[in-house]
């Protein structure tokens, strides 16, 4: 195996609105502590020893944007690439791998919009791929309890049941893959879709892809402070962590 095999490759999707942010800029470029969410998010794959290359899916018509705004900030010497993201999550992973090189064996591929993983996560996942698993997810246990209902949008909403909660993760990024097992899933998804095969229900993680075609995934652990920023809250609770780190570095 030469040098770059050994390495993984992360692709980031970045190509997302942010609807549920609100308005304002993409997601991606929002700030936390005055840097985009989409440098923190790229540093803390590029601390990890296991990363070779970052890849950056980016809005479709930000590409030159993004690519000046990391140039602006000092990346750790990695290799870093952007392209045009897609319309869904799923296409812009899939453009994303496009862009990355043949011999590269181990692909991670990290939400944009979890700019604060722990670098322990990264390299977690790339060793238990490089161990072996075909497909790597890190998961937390939920806090809250889950029910499965009969969604009826402005009307109480009926009840089916409720799963055993210790059973249950709530699933995050860097998600690791043998990147010919990724390549092929996303390909065949790709191939329903074009077939106009609408019955599946939606996938929203790449190993549910995996899963999808009977691949084994396997879940390791995953860490609080690798949370989504999804919502404005979720902002708040962002610049809390930021404000801890740095006062803990300042000692
Ligand atoms: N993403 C992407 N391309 C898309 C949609 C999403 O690359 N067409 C990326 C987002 O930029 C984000 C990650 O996928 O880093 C997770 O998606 P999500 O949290 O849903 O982000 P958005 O789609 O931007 O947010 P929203 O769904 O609220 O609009
Ligand atoms: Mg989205």
């Amino acid at each position: 195996m030469n040098a770059s095999a050994a390495v993984a490759a992360a692709v980031v999707p970045a190509a997302g609105r942010g609807e549920r942010l609100g308005p304002g800029a993409p997601k991606a470029l929002r700030e936390l502590g005055g840097v985009p969410l989409l440098v923190h998010a790229v540093r803390a794959l590029a601390r990890s020893r296991a990363v070779g290359l970052v890849v950056v899916a980016a809005p479709a018509d930000g590409v030159a944007e993004v690519v000046a705004l990391l140039d602006s900030h000092g990346l750790d010497g990695k290799d870093v690439r952007v392209v045009a993201g897609g319309s869904t999550r799923q296409e812009s992973v899939r453009l994303g791998l496009a862009a990355i090189p043949e011999d590269v064996r181990i692909v991670l591929v990290h939400d944009a919009a979890r700019p604060l993983v722990p670098v322990e996560v990264v390299d977690a996942v790339a060793a238990a791929v490089r161990g072996g698993a075909v497909a790597v997810v890190p998961a937390v246990p939920l806090a809250d309890t889950v029910k499965r209902v009969e969604p009826n949008p402005g009307a109480p909403e009926p009840v089916v049941d409720t799963p055993d909660r210790s059973t249950l993760r709530a699933v995050q990024t860097p998600q690791g893959f043998d990147r010919a097992v990724l390549v092929e899933v996303h390909a065949k998804a790709l191939a329903e879709e074009e077939a106009g095969a609408a019955d599946a229900p939606p996938v929203t993680d790449d190993a549910g892809l995996v899963e999808r075609y009977g691949g084994r995934v396997v879940v390791v652990p995953g860490h609080e402070e690798a949370f989504k920023v999804t919502r404005p809250l979720d902002l708040v609770l962002a610049e809390a962590v930021l404000a801890r780190r740095r006062a803990a570095d300042a000692y």
